[in-house]
């Protein structure tokens, strides 16, 4: 089974209790990591905005509350999409969800002012295709992800505390190999400068910055035209 096939499945499985486990899982801070993920791109004004790997919306519904064009999220998860669904029956922000694949989007060039991603691209199977087309639909792109603390002590604490604690809950959600992916795919994936080169890489932007979150558990990135900070 290919590493995308695996992700779809997983997804699937767990999306009835994705959000539940999510809050339960980061003691809630998710959702301020997500609002700074949300401050940042917002100030590059943007009217349309599309929001991959969106999961269950938490990302595109707010983005749609300061957006006046049209708001759109994607997701490879059939599950994860009826959930995001489910949600916006019951949202007056309105956004258009869809099941679409990151590796290759179907929306032509600069079709967006921006693209956003929270906790998706380390999910990616080609990262670098992946990241060509964030760049290609739109003219900024804002990504939130986990990443490894830049000190080392508390790096160490962090990965030893996440896999004593997350276990727990892949015996609620009866998916064990969802939370050990969830731990080894933190700690294998690039972070910080590491990360940047490789949006530059395969990104033609002018301005590219990342901006550590709690000491570097998470990270989030930008690449856009114009200096906004
Ligand atoms: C951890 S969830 C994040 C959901 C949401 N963005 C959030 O922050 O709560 C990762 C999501 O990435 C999606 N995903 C992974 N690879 C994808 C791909 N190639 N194309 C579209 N979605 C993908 C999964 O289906 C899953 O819903």
């Amino acid at each position: 089974m290919s590493k995308a096939q695996f992700i779809r499945l997983m997804f699937n499985d767990i999306s009835p209790k994705y959000d539940l486990l999510n809050d339960v899982l980061s003691l809630g801070t998710h959702r301020l990591w997500k609002k700074k993920l949300i401050r940042l791109s917002l100030q590059d004004k943007p009217v349309s905005a599309l929001d991959c790997a969106t999961g269950t919306g938490d990302i595109a519904f707010e983005l749609k509350k300061n957006c006046p064009g049209s708001v759109m999220g994607i997701d490879f998860s059939q599950g994860m999409i009826d959930q995001a669904i489910e949600r916006s029956k019951r949202n007056p922000h309105q956004v258009e969800f869809r099941v679409a694949d990151i590796e290759k989007l179907p929306f032509t060039d600069k079709s967006f002012d921006i693209t956003t991603i929270s906790f998706g691209i380390r999910n990616v199977e080609n990262l670098d295709q992946g990241l060509k087309e964030l760049g290609r639909v739109a003219r900024g792109v804002y990504i939130l992800e986990f990443g490894r603390p830049q000190n080392n002590l508390f790096k160490k604490l962090y990965f030893g505390l996440l896999k004593l604690y997350v276990p727990l809950f892949g015996l609620v959600s009866k998916r064990k190999d969802a939370y050990e992916y969830l731990i080894s795919s933190s700690e294998a994936f690039p972070s910080g400068e590491e990360f940047v080169s490789i949006m530059k890489k395969n990104m033609s932007f002018k301005i590219f910055g990342y901006t550590p979150v709690f000491g570097g558990i998470a990270y989030i990135y930008y690449a856009r035209n114009e200096e906004l900070l």
